[in-house]
């Protein structure tokens, strides 16, 4: 099968396609044919240093990157029980860890992957993966109903899909961007917006209940000014240290910061299936990509200008 194959750390320019071996799968494990594969800031953060490598995929070399699918399931093992050949499914696979998902064919455990609902093609399920758990899983019991919710990067993967589920719990949602995403974020129900270029955020709220930090750094101690009493800060690109280190700021004010790493799973997969069946969940496709051009791709995850996600088909 082809697959595209990273044999060291670097520039997207490292990224090759390469004939490999196809997968086999193991008992608690189905064979999908890929369709659509989506991307994320993770994938270049991971291709960029050995370090990052490490985590994921330990001293194997070279490495299939990426974790996001969408296919059709075409051979099923032996403990098994949810899917059969022919189901279209998608999913986040094996993360943190080996995802092995920029391939033809991928082995995925069946307890990281839900059906496709019918509304939806296999471009917009595979975006509805990382990027939606994400929002999903900081989103699900951290809010409730009138909460003031600030979700900065509220036009990039994350945020396109944390402003339409902090909506369905009833919060009050502000979102930051630059000017030319304020249609695009209104448009997913986000109540007011901040162009960060023009103002500075931490000047004209208060009493912000919960606020998701997509940016980090200096965005991340801003955030905790804006926090009421007992309030939150969750932060996605925060290093532990950090985290520890404005947890001392926050203290001040009963505040919390805190950190979130996705994880894998087949219950949150299809509680999204189910918000894209009825609506209340759109994913938004702003580009997409060849198998080929995955090098493309991923300088256009690069750029940070992003608006929802980044798909390549094959
Ligand atoms: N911990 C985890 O499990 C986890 C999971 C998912 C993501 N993450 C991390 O979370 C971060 C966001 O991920 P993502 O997929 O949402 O990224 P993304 O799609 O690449 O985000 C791009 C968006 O960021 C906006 N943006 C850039 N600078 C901004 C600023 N200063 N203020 C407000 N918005 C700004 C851009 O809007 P404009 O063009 O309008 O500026 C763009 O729409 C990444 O660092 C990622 O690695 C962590």
């Amino acid at each position: 099968m082809r697959a595209i194959i990273l044999e060291q750390a670097g520039s997207s320019e490292n990224l090759k396609i390469k004939e490999v071996t196809k997968p086999t799968i193991r008992e608690n494990e189905v064979l999908v044919a890929v369709k659509a594969i989506s991307i994320n800031p993770v994938d270049y953060k991971i291709r960029l240093a050995e370090e990052g490598l490490n985590m994921m995929y330990g001293d194997k070399r070279p490495v299939i990157l990426g974790w996001d699918i969408a296919g059709e399931v075409i051979e099923t093992g032996k403990e098994t029980s949810q899917f059969k050949k022919g189901d279209k499914v998608f999913g986040m696979i094996n993360f943190p860890g080996q995802g092995n998902a920029y391939a033809e064919f991928l082995a995925s455990p069946e307890t990281h992957l839900a059906k496709v609902p019918e509304n939806t093609s296999y471009e917009a399920a595979a975006a509805t993966t990382l990027a939606a758990l994400t929002a999903l899983q900081v989103l699900e019991t951290r809010i409730k109903e009138n909460d003031r919710v600030l979700i900065h990067a509220g036009s990039g993967g994350v945020g396109h899909f944390a402003i339409q589920i902090a909506k369905t719990k009833g919060a009050h949602v502000i979102t930051t961007s630059s000017a030319k995403n304020k249609d695009f974020v209104i448009s997913l129900g986000a109540d007011e917006h901040i162009d960060y270029r023009t103002q500075a955020f931490e000047e004209v709220l208060t009493d912000i209940d919960f606020v998701l930090d997509g940016m980090g750094g200096e965005i991340l101690f801003n955030s905790i000014k804006v926090l009421k009493e007992g309030g939150e800060v969750l932060s996605l690109p925060t290093p532990k240290p950090v985290i520890e280190e404005a947890q001392k700021i926050a203290d001040a004010k009963k505040a919390k910061v805190s950190a979130l790493l996705v994880q894998s799973s087949a219950k949150d997969m299809n509680t999204l299936k189910e918000m894209l069946e009825n609506g209340t969940l759109k994913p938004y496709v702003s580009k997409t990509f060849n198998f080929e051009d995955m090098a493309k791709a991923h300088q256009q995850l690069e750029s940070g200008r992003t608006i929802g996600k980044v798909v390549v088909t094959l």
